[in-house]
């Protein structure tokens, strides 16, 4: 029996938790967000009115326009 569609994003939950959640976030922390800091030095939020947050316990941005310069 198939489990049911799920449209999150996260490392999963349980026995079959993400076994590469480590890799995958050092990727991010270390890796990808410093070359794009790298490249858009200027990076900005022009308006903070339009970046949504949601969650309560798992609480984070869903929406963030940034311009890139
Ligand atoms: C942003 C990157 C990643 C995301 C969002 C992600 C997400 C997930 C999710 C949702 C599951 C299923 C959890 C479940 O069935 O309950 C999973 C399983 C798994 N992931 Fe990842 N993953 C990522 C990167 C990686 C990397 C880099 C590796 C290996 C180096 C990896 C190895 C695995 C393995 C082996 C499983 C199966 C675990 C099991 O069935 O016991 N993942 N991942």
């Amino acid at each position: 029996m198939y489990r049911a569609v799920n449209q999150h994003q996260s490392f999963g939950n349980g026995p079959h938790f993400c076994q590469g959640t480590h890799v995958a976030r050092r990727a991010v922390g270390q890796v990808m967000l410093p070359i794009l800091f790298e490249r858009f030095p200027n990076m900005s939020i022009p308006n903070l009115d339009d970046v949504l947050w949601r969650g309560f316990g798992f609480r984070g941005p869903v929406q963030m326009p940034v311009l890139l310069q």
